[in-house]
C-alpha cells in the first residue's frame, strides 16, 4: 500500500508512519516543514502535494488545531481558527486528494474525544470535531470508486508517567495504540465510521 500521512511528524502522525512502515507499506509523510511540504490551510498547497505525491492508496490526516476558550470569552475568530485549521484543513485534504486516490482507497481523518466529552475551554474543539464526524458520515455516501472514509477519535495520547491536568481521570492512550486505528481504517472494509480510541 502507498500511504500519505499529512501531519506525519507529529505525536500521532509519526506513530502512524511507523505503524504502516512496519507493515511494509510505502509511506510519504508531509507537513509544513517536510519535503514534500504542505500547509493544509492553503488549497493550492494541498493540490500541489497530491500532484507531487502521485497515486496513493490511503491518505491519513493527523493534524489541525482548535483554540481553547471558555464560551463566555470566545470570539468568532476563535471558531474561525478552528474551522480553518482542523476542520477545513482536513476536509480540504479530502477534496484535493479525490482526483489522486486509488480505486478502493481510503481517507482517514482525525477528530477527538472532545466531540463527546468536555474539558474546560473545549467549545471550539467540540464544534470542530463534531463537524468532522458529520463530514465523514456524509462523505462516505458520495465517494466514488469504492473509496472509503473514516475518522479516528483519540483520547489524550500520553507517554508513561505523563499527566495532563485537564484530562485527569480520563482514560489515556499511547501513540502505538492510536496508530492501529488508522491501520484498521486503511486495511478494513468499513466506511463512514468514527473509530474511538477511548
Ligand atoms: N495528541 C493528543 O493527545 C490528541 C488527542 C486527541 C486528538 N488529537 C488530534 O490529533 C491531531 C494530531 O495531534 P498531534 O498531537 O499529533 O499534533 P502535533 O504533535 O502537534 O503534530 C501536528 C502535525 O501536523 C503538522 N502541521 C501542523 N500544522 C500544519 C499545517 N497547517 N499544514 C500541514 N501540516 C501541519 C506538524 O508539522 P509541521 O509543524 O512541520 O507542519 C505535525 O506534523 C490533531 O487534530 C489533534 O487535535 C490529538
Amino acid at each position: 500500500m502507498r500511504v500519505l500521512v499529512i501531519g506525519g511528524s507529529g505525536t500521532i502522525g509519526s506513530a502512524v508512519v511507523e505503524a504502516f512502515q512496519e507493515l511494509g507499506d510505502e509511506v510519504v509523510a508531509a507537513s509544513r516543514s517536510s519535503i514534500p511540504s504542505v500547509d493544509i490551510t492553503d488549497t493550492a498547497s494541498l493540490r500541489s502535494l497530491f500532484e507531487t505525491a502521485g497515486a496513493v492508496d490511503a491518505v491519513v490526516t493527523a493534524l489541525g488545531a482548535a483554540p481553547s476558550a471558555h464560551l463566555t470569552e470566545a470570539t468568532p475568530e476563535h471558531f474561525a481558527a478552528g474551522f480553518t485549521s482542523k476542520l477545513g484543513g482536513q476536509i480540504g485534504a479530502v477534496l484535493a486528494g479525490l482526483p489522486h486516490i486509488a480505486e478502493n482507497g481510503s481517507f482517514t481523518l482525525t477528530t477527538g474525544i472532545l466531540a463527546q466529552h468536555a474539558i474546560p475551554g473545549s467549545n471550539v474543539t467540540a464544534t470542530v470535531n463534531s463537524g468532522l464526524e458529520g463530514f465523514v458520515r456524509r462523505a462516505a455516501l458520495d465517494l466514488p470508486n469504492g473509496v472509503r472514509i473514516n475518522a479516528v477519535s483519540p483520547t489524550i495520547v500520553l507517554e508513561p508517567g505523563q499527566v495532563v491536568e485537564a484530562f485527569r481521570g480520563f482514560r489515556s492512550t499511547t501513540r502505538a495504540e492510536v496508530a492501529q486505528a488508522y491501520v484498521r481504517s486503511a486495511y478494513g472494509v468499513e466506511t463512514g465510521q468514527v473509530f474511538r480510541v477511548w
